[in-house]
């Protein structure tokens, strides 16, 4: 709480409730907000585990586009004139899948629009903490006046995601309707991982970690753009994070990357296809890869693979 609170989140226990990984805030927070029809704003791509509660709480999930500094915010005034939503979801940090980052002018207007409308914005933060270049952005949750914004928070990204410890911050008003559904739910988080994370916190060096951890992931984010300049084909293009797991990479136009996935397989090299982090409109060409799991040899060889399997596929292609 200290460290959420040193970054400008209210941590009054009226203000948090801990839950079982942020994933379950995500479907508090829709079993909470939304009624079948209600609109459900998203960037487009989007993480794909949202989407499933949105569409599960059967949500009508509408997007709005993004580019490097993450979501089009000119787009949400467009959407938000014509349409009456209800809850604005968003990564706003190291984003899942794209990597990219909410510039701090979009996070102000992104407020101001929330708050003007009035709908809720569940920003959800698994990553902020493992920024390896630049400055950290003021959050959301720091910048909201209004009590617009739930922000969930996770020890998965850092600490170990069997954990399954979460949290939401909020309104009090929100956050005891979450404690609500959350009982019906799973009474309450189990204490017995609490209480080790807890021991973990004041025992362990938490901040050496997490400096251990950005300085790992941010030479092996480089080895991969690096890899990705000598192996992908002309007409690739992909972002460059500066934190977080992830590069979201879009191929020339006609390939279809979860083809490739099952031929990328066979030579022991794997990745995740773009397509299902859509709500619409899905581009095939688009895939995400991660960076932190593996050293610099084997990002090299993965990548000198993919690149095979590409032009492999680019060949055939042409010669159909
Ligand atoms: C954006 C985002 N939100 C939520 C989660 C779920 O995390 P947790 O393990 O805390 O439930 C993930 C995990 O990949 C994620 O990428």
């Amino acid at each position: 709480m200290a460290r959420l609170g040193g970054r400008g989140v209210k941590t009054h226990r009226d203000h948090v409730l801990v839950t079982t990984g942020s994933q379950q805030g995500i479907d508090l927070v829709a079993k909470v907000l939304l009624d079948p029809g209600d609109v459900v704003v998203v960037e487009n791509p989007s993480y794909l585990a949202a989407l499933q509660v949105f569409a599960g709480a059967e949500a009508d999930i509408d997007v709005v586009g993004s580019d490097d500094d993450g979501m089009r915010v000119d787009e949400l005034d467009a959407l938000l004139s014509r349409r009456r939503a209800k809850l604005i979801y968003i990564v706003a940090d190291f984003h899942n899948p794209k990597g990219t980052t909410l510039s701090v002018a979009r996070r102000l207007r992104l407020i101001e629009l929330a708050t003007r409308h009035g709908v809720t914005i569940l920003e959800d933060d698994p990553y902020g903490e493992l920024r390896f270049r630049g400055v950290r952005p003021p959050s959301l949750a720091a910048l909201d006046d209004a009590g617009v914004v739930l922000q969930l928070g996770t020890f998965s990204k850092t600490l170990a995601p069997g954990l399954r410890i979460g949290w939401i911050t909020g309104s009090p008003e929100l956050i005891r309707a979450c404690t609500t559904a959350k009982q019906a739910a799973d009474l309450h988080s189990g204490n017995l991982s609490q209480r080790a994370t807890a021991k973990l916190l004041e025992t362990f060096d938490y901040d050496g970690h997490l400096a251990k951890i950005r300085e790992v992931y941010g030479a092996r984010c480089d080895d991969l753009l690096g890899a990705l300049t000598r192996h992908l084909p002309a007409g690739s293009r992909w972002t460059r994070p500066d934190g977080g797991l992830f590069v979201w990479v879009e191929l020339p136009a006609g390939l279809d990357a979860e083809r490739l996935l099952q031929t990328a397989v066979q030579h022991h090299v794997a990745f995740v296809p773009g397509a299902p982090f859509f709500a619409k409109h899905p581009r095939a060409s688009t895939l995400r890869l991660n960076f932190s799991n593996r050293g610099r040899e084997l990002i090299e060889l993965g990548m000198t693979r993919l690149g095979e399997v590409i032009r492999d596929a680019q060949a055939h292609i042409a010669s159909a």
